[in-house]
């Protein structure tokens, strides 16, 4: 056990001293988790109120297997990431957005949350404590993952009577293997991602086991991943297991509005902000599976994918491509402000960043 103090220690020379970089192959990095120094915890009791968080050493969490998170999945996660600067300043990108977006999850599952005053300091903290974990400036980023679970134990169905917050994180480089390539998507037709009145609008664990087997599938076939439609009239686009989808048409941006049924990714919501900013015209709206066939650039946005063109969709059994092998003028354009923003290779006009 490490003792309070010495966890308070490690993170103040953190921010000081250590500016050494972890001994691993910066140029080898993908989306796989490596394990770092630290996590962070913080329990809530019955009262309802989060308090005495605190760094521990990374590794296995002890659980009761009455659980509410293991047996009815109640659990929420987020994810965003950290990025060096040259000037070897950390930049974080806009984490208060990520504990907005788990509060009103919590809300919607029976779950207590952290304030987002508790959210950005424990991400900061954590951050800090791993800071050698997160890559040199162009090798990619650290990816931080708070989790939200009732682990409290339960065996009727209801809310868990205690919930853990704990975030941990892991250097990671591209999301797709195709890197920045083009990926190449298969529209779902048989299975459901959400439905109408379901969780599909937050980011509960539940969502993301569901559309394993369809991805499955689809990566079986060679694939990179699948394009869900709405389930009423399996005709409106909804969002790729793990990112938004956007189409350009005639330089007009239109993207599936949010309606309970599709995440509310902030990367989603930063491009939507950064294209209108630069003049676009974005359209959130239902964006219907024959746009398809005229869009002239397709591509998606997430956290962990930032913005990934897609260079083809099949559609019960029609292809459609877009571009040649690379990003469209607009997705290319879009790309490069939101990274370098990120990445702090620009003017943050947007007040989008915070710098540790
Ligand atoms: C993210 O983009 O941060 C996500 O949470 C998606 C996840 C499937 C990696």
């Amino acid at each position: 056990e490490v003792s309070r103090n010495r966890r308070c220690d490690a993170v103040s020379s953190s921010t000081t001293d250590v500016t050494e970089l972890a001994e691993i192959d910066w140029d080898k990095i993908d989306f796989g988790l490596k394990p770092t120094d630290y996590m962070y915890a913080m329990k809530c009791s019955r009262d309802g109120e989060f308090s005495q968080g605190q760094l521990q050493p990374f590794g296995n969490i002890d659980i009761n297997p009455a659980a509410g998170v293991l047996n009815y999945g109640q659990g929420l996660f987020e994810g965003l990431k950290a990025y060096r600067k040259q000037d070897g300043n950390i930049l974080l990108f806009r984490p208060e957005e990520n504990a907005i977006r788990m509060r009103n999850g919590a809300e919607r599952m029976c779950m207590p949350s952290p304030t987002v005053e508790q959210f950005v300091e424990a991400v900061k903290t954590t951050v800090l404590a791993n800071k050698r974990w997160i890559p040199p400036p162009g090798k990619g980023s650290l990816y931080i993952r708070p989790l939200l679970m009732g682990t409290g134990a339960v065996l009727g169905l209801a809310p868990a009577p205690e919930y853990t917050f704990l975030i941990f994180v892991s250097p990671v480089g591209n999301y797709f293997k195709e890197g920045v390539a083009p990926i190449n998507l298969i529209v779902e037709t048989e299975f459901h991602r959400a439905t109408p009145g379901g969780t599909g609008g937050v980011k509960t664990i539940g969502n993301y086991a569901a559309v394993l087997k369809a991805q499955s599938i689809a990566k079986a076939k060679g694939y990179s991943d699948v394009l869900y439609l709405d389930c009423l009239h399996k005709r409106y686009l909804e969002e790729v297991s793990s990112c938004n989808i956007f189409i350009v048409k005639d330089n007009v941006i239109s993207t599936p509005e949010i309606k309970g049924t599709i995440l509310p990714g902030i990367t989603r919501k930063s491009i939507i902000e950064v294209a209108r900013s630069q003049g676009f015209k974005v359209e959130e709206r239902n964006v219907t599976v024959d746009e398809l066939v005229e869009a002239d650039e397709v591509f998606c946005t997430g956290t962990a994918v930032v913005l990934s063109p897609v260079g083809s969709i099949t559609y019960k059994s029609q292809r459609f491509s877009y571009g040649e092998d690379g990003f469209g003028t607009v997705s290319k354009q879009l790309y490069t402000s939101l990274t370098s923003l990120q990445m702090g290779l620009s003017e943050d006009n947007m007040n989008w960043t915070v710098q540790l």
